[in-house]
């Protein structure tokens, strides 16, 4: 059994500018002969925030769960801080500080706020107090609440939860499936906020957006996957104004304040 967590439980290891996540021209699917991502590549340095956006169905989610172990990837290789860690399990990579926060069913309903959190260290129980004081300070909401059930809570609420959860364990990168789906635009505000302040505290941050413009504004540099590649990539800036983006994938929102 694992008793230690990643090998710093601070979220800032790692130099300014170094390689984190290293996706080099992957192909990975969910059924035998049926490929999902085909030749599909990126990278986040240290202290990226990286977003993935692109139509439905482009295999965005399918790119996280490769990465994180949940789906076989069949060619090509996963570097995490230059190891190979393609089509490690996900229990091995969150001890190697790789966070996970999935798009549905991100919390468990029956248990407290508290209790999720809990789940969220089960490798690594001797950090608990640190980092729900980290957690907490991100989440101030969630500290007044820590006895309710999660499945009580509004859709915004839980997203909180189910972040807090995959910081619990100090990852080094958090990989964020739609943070703001399904919430009113205030609560979607909030999300990007809390995303861009886990970014700032050190996390090397990797989201996948349905909310393409709001993406670009607050990520570093994104990426555009069309069928299942990486089509586009550029700074965030750089895409809300490349008129091929604009064009296929942002409409007229695409166009920046
Ligand atoms: N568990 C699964 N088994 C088989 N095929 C799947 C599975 N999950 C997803 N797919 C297929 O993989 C393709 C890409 O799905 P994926 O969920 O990665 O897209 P997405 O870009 O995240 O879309 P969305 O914006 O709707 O979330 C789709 O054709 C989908 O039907
Ligand atoms: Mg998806």
């Amino acid at each position: 059994m694992t008793t230690t967590g990643p090998e710093a439980a601070s979220p800032t290891t790692g130099r300014a500018g170094e390689l984190v996540v290293e996706v080099r021209g992957i192909t990975a699917g969910y059924l035998p002969g049926v490929d999902i991502l085909t030749d599909c590549s990126l990278t986040a340095s240290q202290g990226e925030l990286i977003g993935i956006i692109g139509p439905n169905g482009a295999g965005k989610s399918t790119l996280l769960k490769a990465i994180f172990g949940l789906v076989k990837v069949r060619a090509g290789s996963i570097n995490l801080y230059g190891d190979d860690i393609t089509n490690l399990k996900a229990n091995k990579l969150v001890s190697k500080g790789v966070g996970f926060v999935p798009q549905t069913n991100n919390v468990f309903p029956t248990l407290t706020i508290q209790e999720n959190l809990e789940m969220g260290l089960f490798q690594n129980p001797k950090g608990l107090k640190e980092r729900l004081e980290f957690v907490t300070s991100i989440f101030p909401d969630l500290s007044k609440r820590l006895g309710q059930r999660a499945g009580s809570l509004s859709g915004g609420e839980r997203q909180m939860v189910a972040m807090s959860r995959a910081l619990m364990m100090g990852p080094h990168v958090l990989l964020l499936d739609e943070p703001s789906a399904g919430l009113s635009p205030v609560r979607q505000d909030e999300a990007f906020l809390r995303v861009k302040e886990i970014n700032q505290a050190g996390v090397t941050t990797i989201m996948v957006e349905q909310n393409a413009r709001r993406c670009l504004q607050i990520c570093d540099r994104g990426y555009v996957l069309d069928q299942g590649t990486d089509a586009y990539t550029g700074t965030g800036r750089e895409l809300l104004n490349d008129p091929k983006v604009i064009g296929l994938y942002l409409g007229t929102l695409g166009q920046e304040d």
